[in-house]
C-alpha cells in the first residue's frame, strides 16, 4: 500500500521535473525525455523536432547547446558547455570559460558519452558508448573512443 503510493508520489514528481525542463528550454515537437535529466540555464537549450534523451542525461548550457532534430541521446550522456580558467586554484575557479556544443540531426550519442565545450558534431554521425567528444567530429561517421576519432563510414539506411 504504501510502497504504492510512494511510487505514484515518485513518478508524479518526476514528470513535473520533466515538464519542468521541457518548459524552460526551446523544445521542438514529438521531443521524448527520460527522468533524471538535470539542465543547468535551460533556457540556452534549443532541442529540434523527434529528439529523444535518454535516463539521467546532463546537460549543462553555461553555453548554448543546440541538438538537430532526430537525434538520439542515450542514458547517461553528459554534454559541457564551459571550462574553468586553468590559471585559477581553489574552490572558486571562476572565470568560466563557456563555449557553445553543436549536436547535429540524425545523430546517436552512446550511452555515457561525454561532450566538451565548443565541439560541433556532424549530422548523421554515431557517438560510441563511452567515448569522449574533444575535437569536431564529422557527418556521417561513427566516432568511438577517447578522444572519439571517426573509424568508418556510417551505412545508408536500408530504403536509401
Ligand atoms: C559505436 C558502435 C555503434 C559501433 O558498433 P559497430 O560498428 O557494430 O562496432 P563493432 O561492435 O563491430 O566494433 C568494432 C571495433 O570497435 C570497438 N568498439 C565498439 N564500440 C566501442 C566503444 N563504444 N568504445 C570503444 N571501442 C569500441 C570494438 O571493440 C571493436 O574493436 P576490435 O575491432 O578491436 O574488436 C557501438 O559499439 C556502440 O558504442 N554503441 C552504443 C550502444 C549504446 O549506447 N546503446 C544505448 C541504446 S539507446
Amino acid at each position: 500500500m504504501f510502497d504504492l503510493m510512494g511510487h505514484r508520489i515518485f513518478s508524479w514528481l518526476e514528470k513535473r521535473e520533466l515538464s519542468y525542463w521541457r518548459s524552460r528550454m526551446r523544445v521542438g515537437k514529438g521531443v521524448d525525455l527520460k527522468k533524471g535529466l538535470r539542465v543547468t540555464k535551460p533556457e540556452r537549450v534549443t532541442i529540434g523536432d523527434h529528439v529523444s534523451i535518454g535516463p539521467d542525461v546532463i546537460l549543462q548550457a553555461h553555453a548554448p547547446i543546440m541538438i538537430g532534430a532526430y537525434t538520439l541521446i542515450s542514458a547517461g550522456v553528459a554534454v559541457v558547455t564551459a571550462n574553468h580558467g586553468l590559471d585559477r586554484r581553489g574552490l572558486d575557479m571562476r572565470p568560466e570559460v563557456p563555449a557553445p556544443v553543436r549536436i547535429g540531426r540524425d545523430c546517436w550519442i552512446g550511452a555515457g558519452a561525454l561532450v566538451l565545450p565548443g565541439v560541433t558534431i556532424g549530422d548523421g554521425t554515431v557517438v560510441g558508448a563511452g567515448s569522449v567528444v574533444s575535437r569536431d567530429l564529422p557527418p556521417g561517421m561513427i566516432c568511438i573512443g577517447v578522444p572519439a576519432k571517426p573509424v568508418k563510414p556510417r551505412p545508408a539506411p536500408p530504403d536509401a
